[in-house]
């Protein structure tokens, strides 16, 4: 099949979460199993677009209201991603260095879709299905199916996956305008609870709609911002389907990023050395558990609830635990972290900032990776902390409930229940004791290197699905 993916995100060319990480993964499977598989994206201004070499393949005009502007479309010049990557380059909204939060996000990504639409308009060759991800490409379905100029692509499936239903894109009756014409009859198309929302409009429009977990599908149906009752009126075309982790990219036993490499045979010598130079790095003990969490620092991920824990467990347990934090977020979470620091040294560091080569040393060199997320569609975490033998503390929530299984239920995993700082404190009690029992320890750690998380299973779902919408 001939599929097209289209994403605001795409690792390694930019990434803020995981939507990267899957949209960078994904269409590798695909073309594994014999498909053609196309990303699409924008061309930001970063480390990835500073640091290749591009061609133009293709330069025209996307109309946004009533500014006409100009597009190209770039090509790397070297790719071994193993599918197709295209860059949408639009001077004046685009070449800047942050992928979202600029005040003119909805016309960026307004533009960004049209100018793909028009490009794919172009190409002698249609194809089989669009696959688009978040909001940031939620108008596609509809533009496909509705707008004129686009009529070759409306019989075209089109696929929407929901990696967060928290962001939507909303914005005012106002902004009309600058979607490309279509007749007024279709305004509910693109509308919930009297605004444009491109994440309602997708999941309207859309042939199938994806959710990155099972039970995040189930889950939106009674709470997603607002959007519950439409999650039920289209739950009939809705799908979960769990994501799944590179595990090329994400293999102790090759991992660059490591102190050392380490594989099931190696494990207890390679994760030790991880952990020494960790420790080490962050003047950390390295005979004490080692508890971590990776992510953005919002409400979203139980943020907010870490700084109340790291001061009860260092209080009160103190010499028992080393904590150590990687993230960015809102200003108050990474204050409170970083405000601790001082007073819990030699047990307690957080790092602010984004930071990939530490995040995987993070995964290989912790003990336990702690996700205490209010709403996790998927998560990765837990996945790729699990193939570095780290064992993940999770709330059960969306994916995490889908992939870790309390050790007390025959599983793996600690889980709780509530993102509140009594049930992340027990947590880290049970995984202390765990730890104290190093036969148990070590076994459940070769088990979890073991879990096959890989993208095979899920790419062949995702294929299944578009092959179900052949006409
Ligand atoms: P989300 O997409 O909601 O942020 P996921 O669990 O799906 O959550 O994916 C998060 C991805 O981003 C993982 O690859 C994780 O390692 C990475 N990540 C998050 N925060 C950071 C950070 N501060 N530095 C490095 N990597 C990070
Ligand atoms: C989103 C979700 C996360 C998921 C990721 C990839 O950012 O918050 O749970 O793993 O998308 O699908």
């Amino acid at each position: 099949m001939d599929i097209i993916h289209i994403s605001a995100e795409c690792y390694p060319a930019a990434k803020v979460g995981g939507l990267a990480d899957v949209v960078g993964a994904l269409p590798k499977y695909q073309s594994l199993l014999g498909h053609s598989a196309t990303v699409i994206m924008p061309f930001y201004h970063g480390k990835f677009s500073k640091s290749n070499e591009f061609t133009v393949v293709f330069s025209g005009y996307a109309r946004l209201g009533h500014a006409n502007l100009a597009f190209n479309i770039l090509k790397p010049v070297n790719n071994n991603l193993g599918y197709d990557l295209f860059f949408v380059d639009i001077p004046g909204l685009f070449d800047r260095e942050n992928v979202y939060s600029y005040h003119d996000d909805t016309e960026r990504f307004i533009t960004f879709q049209i100018a793909t639409l028009n490009w794919l308009n172009t190409l002698e060759k249609t194809p089989d299905v669009v696959h688009c991800h978040d909001q940031h490409t939620g108008f596609i379905p509809f533009m496909m199916s509705k707008v004129r100029e686009y009529s070759r692509f409306e019989q075209v499936p089109s696929v929407f996956t929901i990696h967060n239903g928290q962001y939507q894109g909303q914005f005012g009756f106002d902004k009309l305008y600058f979607l490309p014409p279509f007749h007024s009859y279709f305004n509910g198309l693109v509308e919930w609870h009297n605004l444009i929302n491109p994440l309602a409009s997708a999941i309207k429009c859309a042939w199938r709609v994806t959710t990155v977990s099972p039970s995040y599908l189930d889950e939106i149906t009674y709470e997603m911002k607002g959007m519950e009752e439409l999650l039920r009126n289209e739950r009939g075309k809705s799908y979960g389907i769990l994501n799944g982790i590179d595990v090329e990219v994400w293999n102790p036993e090759t991992d660059p990023m490591l102190e050392q490499n380490f594989g099931l045979k190696t494990l207890e010598q390679g994760k030790k050395a991880c952990k020494d130079s960790l420790c080490n790095q962050f003047g950390l003990n390295p005979d004490k558990p080692l508890f971590t969490f990776i992510g953005r620092l919002v409400g979203e991920k139980g943020a907010d609830v870490l700084p109340e824990v790291i001061y009860n467990v260092s209080k009160y347990n103190p010499g028992e635990q080393n904590i150590l934090i990687l993230g960015s977020g809102e200003k108050h979470i990474e204050n409170s972290l970083l405000h601790l620091e001082s007073e819990f040294k030699g047990s307690y560091c957080s790092y602010i900032g984004y930071n990939e080569k530490l995040s995987h040393m993070i995964y290989a060199g912790a003990d336990f990776l702690l996700m205490p997320s209010r709403v996790e569609p998927c998560g990765l975490n837990q996945m790729y902390a699990l193939r570095y033998g780290t064992i993940p503390i999770v709330r059960r929530t969306g994916g995490l409930r889908d992939t870790v299984i309390d050790i007390g239920d025959d599983g793996f995993g600690i889980c709780h229940d509530q993102c509140s700082t009594f049930d992340i404190i027990h947590s880290i009690q049970r995984a202390k004791t765990l730890y104290k029992d190093k036969r148990t320890f070590k076994k459940v750690r070769k088990e979890i290197m073991q879990i096959d998380h890989s993208w095979n299973k899920a790419a062949a779902e995702y294929v299944e699905l578009y092959q179900s919408l052949k006409l």
